[in-house]
Formats: C-alpha cells, structure tokens, sequence
C-alpha cells in the first residue's frame, strides 16, 4: 500500500519525505487555508519536493470552472493529480481528463455507489473519506471494503485512496483490506511508527549494554 501525507505544510512534507516511506501528498483547500499563502505557490514548492503524486484541488464548482482551474493545476507540474468533487460535474471533468490522460482525485467519497461512478468516470484515484463517514456514526472502513470488492469485480483500474484518516488502526484497516493508497497527516504517519514495547526495549538493550560496559 502508497503511503501520501495529507497536508499543505511544506515544512511537514519535506521532513515527512526524508524519512523514506513517503510515496506521494495530498491536499485540499481546507489545508491551503491554514497555509495563508497561495495555493499555486505551495503546490510549486511541493512538487519541487517529491516527483510522487500530489493531488491538488480545484475550487470552482461547475464544469468548465473546473475543467479551466484543472487543466492550470496540471500545467504546474507532471506529477500534479487533478482533485475534483464527487458531483456530477466534477465527474463530467473526470471523464474528459481521462479521455485526455490528465490524472484525477475524486474527491469526498462517501459510499460505494458514488465510487462505482467514479471508477465508470476513468477517476485516477477516487478517495472515501473515513474518518468523517466515522464521525457520523457509518463504518467509514465498510464503505472501503465495499469499493474494493466493487472495483475487483470488474477489475476497475481506479486506485482506493483512503482519506479522512485519523488514527493508526484506520491505516492498519486499509492495508488488510488491500487499499492502494491511504493519505495520513503528519501526526498520524508520526505515530505509525510508535509501540510502547519498541521504547521499552530500546530503553532495556542500551541499559543492559552500558551496564555491562562500565564492568569491564
Ligand atoms: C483527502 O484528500 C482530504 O484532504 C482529507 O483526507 C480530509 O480529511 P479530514 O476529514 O480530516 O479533513
């Protein structure tokens, strides 16, 4: 499974970069907003980071809004993934990039109905959000397992993107359940790498070490 991280934090993507398991980032307007500068300077500055997929969202609503601000988003660099919205016009957007072989993000996925649409619309990625299919009370990680069944049914080429994700275990999740991707903030990709007995044992390995040096 790609990891991506989730944010507009340049600081965080380079740190996140240089630890090696970092395959790609996403971001989203919501994230460009805390950023307080401009979405095309950030994204410049991030693709001149990682030659991995960065998916970079359009904010207009109709479709030749988003066809005009998708085709600028993708002139910024190769490696630039067009994020549209799950509605019928972003997946019309969709449907002609992918004609034209500019990559996608169908965004804010919140069933499997809407992921069929978006794999029949040629999406590059299409992203379920979990973690807010959690906060009102679905299973967000049901929805993941439905999609996946879904597109290995008719061996749809559109890649599951796991996103809204808030804890370790929704990683853990989308990994069993053979997601290709899954986007996680920086704090989250942090605390993957954590388990109390790795500290403990670390702790144990170097005490047991010096100690036995000092009798020497
Ligand atoms: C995905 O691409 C989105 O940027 C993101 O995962 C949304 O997460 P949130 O629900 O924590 O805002």
């Amino acid at each position: 499974m790609k990891l991506f991280i989730d944010t507009a934090n340049v600081k965080e993507i380079a740190e996140a970069l240089s630890w090696g398991i970092v395959d790609g980032v996403t971001t989203n307007p919501s994230l460009v907003a805390k950023e307080g500068r401009s979405y095309r300077e950030i994204l410049e500055d991030i693709c001149r980071l990682t030659t991995g997929p960065v998916s970079a969202e359009v904010i207009a609503t109709d479709a030749a809004g988003m066809e005009r601000e998708g085709r600028e988003l993708a002139g910024i660099a190769e490696n630039i993934v067009v994020k549209l919205p799950l509605t019928p016009d972003g997946l019309k957007v969709c449907a002609r990039f992918a004609e034209e072989g500019i990559a996608t993000n169908v965004t804010l996925c919140f069933s499997p109905a809407q992921a069929l649409l978006a794999a029949k619309a040629g999406a590059t990625y299409v992203s379920p959000f979990v973690g807010r299919l959690d906060d009102v009370g679905h299973d967000g990680m049901q929805v993941v397992r439905d999609i996946v069944e879904i597109y290995q049914n008719y061996e749809f080429p559109t890649q599951v993107l796991v996103a809204s994700v808030r804890h370790v275990q929704h990683v853990v999740e989308a990994a069993l359940l053979g997601a290709d991707v899954a986007t996680v903030p920086f704090k989250v990709l942090q605390q993957l790498y954590h388990h109390p007995l790795t500290d403990a044992g670390l702790a144990r390995f170097l005490s047991d070490y010096h100690g036995a040096q000092k009798l020497q």
